[in-house]
């Protein structure tokens, strides 16, 4: 380096200053778009483009021009129309992740292709009796959807409670990871990286590197926080501040109860309250091992610490995502929380069915590559894999055989969770996403009610996914 002074500034500047993230900007949220007269109609426009990345110029994809894409708030019962436009230079499409709609024809349907330049127009019925939540879009086009998610697409869905706590603030906190170039370009995945589930080097909320909220003290706010993150696994903490848990992914019935730390696998959502004490405390992810693909002969094994480098500190354990400033006199005492319905128990329901799941990873034997396999198999568009009968209520043993965990996914019909790694789970848990730590299992019950029709489950590290890790439902 010492050799190279003929514009060595300019360099430097390009190749590391300008890589550097800009911390500590004013918390921003994506636009909201909010449903009228039971409606929300837009257009979505898939495309390359420049524009603010943790305070820096860089050129990623972006949903409307965002990062994230724009918020999409709606009521149970409203219709949600979205006109994808693929300004994509591959083929690309769209997953509403965790709303309970058909996934035939139209609507959630990840069969889906649209080609470069071409346009798709989703409907999707909210149901009536729709949980409300937190849930997100992202692209689920196989084999491109990890590079998609990883450039910038991806937005959050909100479904309001007829009857929601009352806050001082509803937000959205995206959370995503992304590596960017010193020319503010999105870096591409190595062969290793797919393997082991690319982690980029900066983690950002809303597209912004640790963002200041400020808040009064004993205020109490609603965070929405949503894991978009291809591969990173997000065990958060705010310390000093009281957190309670609504719900991940779906809500939880009662009383909220308090925790300090969070586990949040690729694809999960978070619903949190938190009322505010004084202080100034730090929103960060904590190092989780989720496991490593050393000793298959694939090398690139990964904690989420071990890619995840927020800059400086390469072994870097603790990345702090947000900060809250808690300032200035007390805030009026806020309203009793009313404790929330019930849920549904499938603890003590008739098993229709029981089914094994099997994730793993080994060689293929045909290309001598890795295989990701689900039941031995990679996945077949053409295949159906599992066929239920509309109207069953299912338990499912998803076995992990793998050194890494797995986080699975089911589409369109959400699970409820008994046990993970032998660890009972109560009360009722339902979500969208579980993970399936190495070399254990998890078992869930699915009720397979409303909806019927052809979708897919996969493990929702998304290079997994691509890779093949990924199966075909039918519910006929
Ligand atoms: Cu969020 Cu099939 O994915
Ligand atoms: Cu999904
Ligand atoms: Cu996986």
């Amino acid at each position: 380096m010492a050799g190279i002074v003929v514009g060595g500034a300019g360099l430097a500047w390009a190749g590391t200053t300008r890589n550097e993230p800009v911390r500590d900007e004013t918390f921003t949220e994506p636009e909201v778009l909010t449903s009228t007269d039971k409606n929300l109609t837009l257009t979505l426009v898939a495309a390359s483009g420049s524009g603010t990345v943790a305070g820096r110029d860089a050129t990623t994809l972006r949903y409307n021009g965002g990062l994230p894409g724009p918020t999409l708030r709606l009521r149970p019962g409203d219709h949600l129309g979205i006109e994808v436009v693929n300004h994509l230079n591959d083929p690309t499409n769209l997953h509403t992740h965790g709303l309970q709609v058909s996934p035939l024809g139209n609507s959630d349907n990840p069969f889906v292709m649209i080609n470069p330049g071409a346009r798709f127009r989703y409907d999707y019925q909210i149901p009536d009796d729709h949980p409300a939540g937190t849930f997100w879009y992202h692209p689920h086009h196989h084999g491109l959807a990890a590079d998609q998610v990883f450039a910038g697409l991806y937005g959050a869905i909100v479904i309001d409670d007829p009857d929601a706590p009352q806050v001082s603030a509803d937000r959205v906190l995206v959370i995503s990871d992304i590596t960017l170039d010193g020319a503010g370009t999105v870096r591409p995945a190595t062969g290793m990286q797919r393997m082991a589930g690319r982690e980029g080097d900066l983690v950002l909320v809303n597209g912004q590197a640790n963002p200041v909220l400020a808040a009064q003290p004993g205020t109490r706010e609603r965070w929405r926080i949503v894991n978009a993150c291809v591969s990173r696994y997000l065990r958060l903490r705010l310390a000093g501040q009281e957190l309670q848990l609504l719900g991940i992914d779906l809500p939880l019935a009662g009383q909220p109860p308090p925790i300090d730390e969070l586990l949040l696998a690729p694809g999960n959502r978070a619903d949190l309250l938190v009322t505010t004490r004084t202080g100034t405390s730090t929103l960060q992810t904590l190092s989780y091992n989720r496991g490593s693909a050393m000793g298959m002969g694939m090398g690139g094994g990964m904690g989420s610490q071990g890619m995840g480098s927020q800059g400086s500190d390469p072994g870097g354990s603790v990345i702090e995502l947000a900060t809250l400033a808690v300032t200035g006199p007390p805030a009026p005492a806020v309203a009793n929380f009313s404790p929330r319905q019930a849920i549904p128990d499938l603890q003590a329901t008739a098993i229709t069915t029981r089914r094994t799941v099997t994730l793993a990873m080994g060689m293929s034997m045909s290309s001598g590559g890795p295989a990701f396999t689900i039941d031995g198999r990679g996945f077949d568009p053409n295949r159906v894999d599992q066929t239920v009968t509309a109207g069953a209520v299912e338990e499912w043993t998803i076995i992990n055989t793998s050194p890494m965990d797995h986080p699975f996914h089911l589409h369109v019909w959400p699970m409820q969770i008994l046990s993970i790694a032998g660890g009972p789970i109560d009360p009722p848990t339902w979500q969208n996403v579980v993970n399936v730590p190495a070399r254990s299992s998890t078992v869930v019950r699915i009720a397979f009610d409303a909806d019927t029709g052809r979708t897919v489950y996969h493990c929702h590290i998304l290079d997994h996914e691509d890779n093949g890790m990924m199966g075909v439902i039918d519910v006929v």
